[in-house]
């Protein structure tokens, strides 16, 4: 993705060619950048071949799966509804991970019934109820513990899952009783320690610090865990000021760990996947002056990416054409929906714009689309995916008269 003769190119094809054939907002994906996403993501770990299961939540289109699973990874979701696409997308049920705290015995009779990898239990109760559906099935169930190691990941706090007052994993004392009772389960195979502790974590020690927990923790558990589940929530750089994950030293600090312990890792990334793949073409509707600041109104809302409204974030917003020499403004980036909170960014030295003029929202590939919802009955934008000059239509908009 970058400017060619100051155009905004999405591999081969103009980001203005798709908003004149398609009508905006969109969401446009690359798959080379997902294919190197992909290729780097291992590569960085290739000296102990870890199984990666793409978070589902973070991008939950059909045909992006299918080419995530061809691609080489498995799933990791948290849903009957997650489970059902990742099996659509044709991804193998011996690499797929169950994640989250509310499984309801629809779910969990789905998913043994498909044979999955690991169900990652998360509390007493849902062991015991596995337990109870495997027994009536004759089963024995591969599970996976979720431990809460109780450190921070030092991200922003409402996508932080691993501190002791987070509803996530159990406590220390709770995992190792729990191994113990698992001991005795003709029905239950404990084969996995599962965690993770936030999502947008660029600080290396978080990382380390849980690292440092687990190995305690499997010591004095006593038990061979043929998998350790480390999750997802590396980050990625929203803007050029942001340091980079150091992808060397979490696997050199992964390696030290398995010194110690003979288990497969298994990672959960979503973000780190598929978050700089997308991004959100929008129009210019209106521009609003008032005397402190002019109101730049986007035909996309908080409806299609919910990021900024809900955890105060910020995405880059760059103009489709560029134009040098203009005047710069300060502009307030906004939607069309009924709250306040439904704005996108306040940005210095922007170009000035003009009415119908196009401008893309960047790195919004995770938890873009997936989060997007119908609020003020808006129909979701159309989700296209650009390989070289071919242009892949991997979700029609949204058509109004389904939401009547
Ligand atoms: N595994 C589990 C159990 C998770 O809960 C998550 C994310 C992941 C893996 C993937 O994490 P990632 O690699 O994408 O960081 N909506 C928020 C992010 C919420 C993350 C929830 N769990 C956002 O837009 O920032």
């Amino acid at each position: 993705m970058k400017y060619l003769n100051n155009s905004f190119l999405i591999e081969h094809v103009k980001a203005e060619y798709l908003a004149k054939k398609f009508g905006t907002p969109i969401y446009c994906y690359s798959y080379k950048k997902l294919k190197m996403n992909i290729i780097k993501f291992k590569n960085n770990f290739k000296s102990f071949n870890p199984l990666v299961c793409f978070s589902v939540k973070s991008n939950t289109n059909v045909n992006l799966l299918r080419e995530i699973r061809k691609l080489g990874c498995g799933a990791d979701v948290v849903s009957i509804g997650e489970l059902m696409k990742a099996l659509k997308a044709g991804v193998n049920t011996k690499k797929i991970v169950f994640s989250g705290v509310g499984k309801t015995t629809k779910e969990l009779n789905y998913a043994i019934n498909k044979n999955i990898l690991l169900i990652n239990a998360e509390s007493k109760s849902e062991i015991i109820e596995i337990e109870k559906i495997a027994k009536s099935k004759k089963k024995i169930v591969n599970i996976g513990i979720r431990l809460n190691p109780n450190t921070d990941a030092k991200t922003i706090n409402k996508i932080s899952t691993g501190k002791k007052e987070d509803k996530f994993g159990l406590t220390e004392k709770t995992f190792i009783e729990l191994v113990k009772y698992t001991k005795n389960s003709k029905y239950i195979n404990l084969k996995c320690l599962s965690i993770h502790i936030g999502s947008q974590i660029l600080n290396n020690l978080s990382y380390e610090k849980m690292l440092k927990v687990i190995d305690k923790v499997v010591k004095k558990s006593n038990h061979k865990f043929e998998y350790v589940d480390l999750g997802g929530g590396i980050g990625i750089a929203y803007n050029n000021k942001t340091k980079k994950f150091n992808y060397k030293k979490y696997s050199i600090s992964i390696s030290k760990f398995l010194k110690n312990h003979n288990s497969k890792i298994i990672f959960e990334p979503g973000r780190s996947i598929i978050g700089d793949t997308g991004i959100l073409i929008s129009k210019v509707i209106y521009i609003k002056k008032t005397k402190s600041k002019d109101f730049i109104i986007l035909d996309s809302g908080m409806n299609d990416l919910m990021r900024p409204a809900l955890y105060g974030v910020n995405h880059r917003i760059i103009p489709v054409i560029k134009k040098g020499g203009s005047s710069k403004k300060t502009y307030e980036f906004v939607g069309p929906i009924c709250e306040s909170t439904d704005k996108f960014l306040t940005s210095k030295n922007f170009q000035k714009l003009k009415e119908k003029d196009l401008i893309i929202i960047c790195d919004v590939g995770a938890y873009g689309m997936s989060l997007s919802s119908n609020y003020n009955v808006r129909p979701n934008p159309v989700e296209i995916l650009i390989k070289e000059s071919k242009i892949n239509i991997v979700k029609k908009r949204q058509k109004l008269i389904d939401l009547i």
